[in-house]
């Protein structure tokens, strides 16, 4: 945290969400105590819920907007936002010490990091190549304005979060509740 008010455009601060998310499923890997590990996991779901919320509400009508081939790259990133989904409910109920855990961390990040590699090599250097610093910078206070509204955990990612647990909770569900809190469509 800094005194100065952010300068990120939106394309620092989802390039940030991506790499805390890879940062610590790489972490994850030489994590042994199954509870930490049931608790990074919910936080994988909550932060790339909430990413793929913001990324769909505020930055794909920019992309088909502004991008040549703008509905078609949004067509296939919120097909892959789908992918991870289905990956994460899976996850949602499945105890770290069960061979699947494992083995479903492993799929999430494969898609994960093919949509990271879309995103950020051909997207996002699109986005700044088409449109003004100054609307950069508005969608990044407007995709940060729906972090401080979510009921997802508080950046730096942090488990054991009580807010957290309180209002979405943990466990069988969590991809709907977090997506349907976050798009205000109370369950
Ligand atoms: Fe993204
Ligand atoms: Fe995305």
């Amino acid at each position: 945290m800094t005194d100065t008010p952010t300068e990120q455009d939106v394309v620092d601060v989802l390039t940030t969400d991506h790499h805390e998310v890879l940062d610590l499923l790489e972490q994850m890997k030489v994590t042994t105590d199954p509870e930490l590990l049931r608790d990074d996991a919910d936080t994988i779901i909550s932060e790339l819920v909430r990413h793929s919320v913001a990324e769909e509400m505020y930055v794909y009508p920019a992309m088909r907007k502004h991008l040549p081939d703008g509905d078609e790259a949004v067509e296939h990133d919120i097909k892959e936002h789908k992918e991870l989904e289905q990956t994460m409910k899976k996850l949602e109920g499945v105890g770290a010490e069960e061979p699947e855990f494992r083995q479903l961390l492993g799929q999430l990040e494969t898609i994960l990091r093919d949509h990271v590699s879309d995103e950020e090599n051909e997207q996002f250097p699109g986005l700044r190549a088409n449109i003004p610093r100054d609307e950069l910078v508005e969608m990044a206070t407007k995709v940060e304005a729906a972090n401080t509204v979510a009921p997802t955990r508080p950046h730096p990612l942090a488990p054991n979060n009580q807010v957290f647990h309180k209002l979405v909770g943990p466990g069988v569900g969590l991809v709907d509740r977090l997506r349907d809190k976050l798009t205000h469509r109370e369950a």
